[in-house]
């Protein structure tokens, strides 16, 4: 059914997760005028960029106002931890994100598992510790492989998985004695190790349905081989096979719940859920919600995607979305992200980016760029994650192909990117 373009859209947000969203929304036959808070010079091919804070309640509803906008779609979690999708909604804002008390989920671990607790939703055992000592106590009385987590927003630094009791005592020093990471580790929370394959889960919520989307995963190690440290994530492949019995479990065990708890909760969720989870012996069992796309999962996820996602978008925003699994293409995606050197420690920024232009334009593939600025006709690096190499093809062998071949025509000073994502698919049930 063709429609009139009828949605101005203003998206929220500036990274590799907002370029292919802003990719996706240019190609929707809904929409009318896309404007981006602030958005990025590559962002800039589909959208009129903003000046203003996005996690700034009032300079976002200040700019939804100024373009006119009729949704506001919001990519990162900082603004929805802000309270930026109350304030819109208070200004009669129709808005994709969760409200400041549903994005708790996210920006609050310890409130997740609680969640999880009361709702039944499968997850690792848990305690949660405002005191240093007591933390270190239960250490020593667990004697068992354990994850320390901070329970609020780390940018990926707030996990430890810990091989033994001292890591797990220099864990807690560092997030709750020494600070680390401020605010966000004066509460942490200790975790039961689990041990099998993760898979990244995200489905469109409008509170009382979900369209779940073709599953994927990230690979968040630095180097080859899950090797390194832990970044933002490296690259992703989509669809991730997942065994038809694992797949109801999730359904049944996760997601169904999960809507049920909103409800009983009564917590506003209009965007996008991300579940982390981790496939265990057990069973699946959740490691974390995200109340956001997931950065670069999306850039995987979208170019498969056969059902426009503004138009679900809308419809999530508006509560009236349609239960059920997203339609896809068949095929599969994959996105190899290039990173500058130093990340994610120290990343060096400012580098000159050359080969972009072979790299893109080319059928069954995108270049989503996650960190850089222009510069006359020259692009740079400006951020860890740089590039993501995003290639669609009828199977992964060969999108996988596609993708690497691009990265071969693209160099910058220092790039570092890893040459096995989607290489080594683990059976997922
Ligand atoms: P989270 O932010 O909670 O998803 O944790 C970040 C990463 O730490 C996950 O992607 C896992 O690789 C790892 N992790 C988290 N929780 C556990 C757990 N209970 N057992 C083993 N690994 C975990
Ligand atoms: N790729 C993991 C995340 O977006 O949190």
């Amino acid at each position: 059914m063709s429609r009139e373009p009828d949605l101005t859209v203003l998206l929220l947000g500036s990274g590799g997760r907002e370029h292919a969203l802003a990719w996706a929304m240019a190609q929707s036959p809904r929409l009318k005028n896309l404007y981006a808070l602030p958005g990025s010079d590559a962002i800039a091919q589909w959208a009129q960029n903003l000046p203003g804070d996005p996690c700034d309640p009032d300079s976002a509803v200040q700019a939804a106002k100024d373009c006119r906008a009729k949704l506001v779609v919001i990519g990162p979690e900082a603004p929805l931890a802000a309270g930026v999708s109350d304030a819109l909604r208070q200004a009669g804002l129709a808005v994709f994100g969760p409200s400041r008390a549903a994005a708790r989920l996210e920006s609050s671990k310890a409130f997740a598992k609680e969640f999880m607790r009361k709702h039944g939703i499968p997850t690792a055992p848990f305690e949660v510790f405002t005191e240093p000592d007591l933390a270190r106590a239960a250490i020593k009385r667990l004697d068992a492989p354990i994850v320390v987590k901070a329970d609020g927003l780390a940018a990926g630094k707030g996990v430890a998985v810990c091989r033994d009791q001292n890591e797990a005592l220099s864990a807690i020093d560092d997030f709750m004695e020494k600070g680390s990471l401020g605010a966000a580790g004066r509460t942490i929370l200790l975790e039961t190790r689990l041990h099998g394959p993760e898979l990244s889960v995200l489905a469109f919520c409008d509170g009382q349905s979900l369209r779940a989307l073709p599953p994927s995963r990230d690979h968040k190690r630095l180097k080859d081989h899950d090797e390194g440290p832990n970044t933002g994530g490296m690259g992703a492949y989509c669809p991730a096979a997942v065994d038809p019995e694992t797949w109801r479990a999730i359904e049944d065990k996760v997601l169904r719940r999960f809507i049920a708890g909103l409800s009983a909760d009564k917590l506003d969720f209009r965007g996008v859920i991300f579940v982390g989870l981790m496939l265990s012996p057990e069973g699946p069992q959740v490691l974390e919600f995200n109340c956001r796309f997931g950065d670069p999962e999306t850039q995987a996820i979208l170019p498969l995607l056969e059902e426009d996602p503004l138009a679900l978008a809308w419809d999530c925003a508006a509560g009236r979305l349609k239960p059920g699994t997203a339609r896809a293409r068949s095929g599969a995606s994959i996105c190899v992200v290039l990173a500058s050197e130093g990340y994610p420690a120290k990343p060096r920024t400012g580098v000159p980016i050359h080969g972009l232009e072979s790299a893109r334009d080319q059928p069954g593939l995108a270049v989503f760029h996650a960190g850089t600025s222009r510069q006359g006709d020259r692009w740079l690096t400006q951020g860890g994650r740089v590039l993501g190499v995003t290639a669609v093809a009828p199977d992964l062998a060969q999108a996988r192909d596609r993708a690497y071949e691009a990265v071969s025509r693209i160099r910058f000073d220092g790039m570092q990117y890893r040459k096995d994502i989607g290489g080594k698919v683990p059976a997922l049930r």
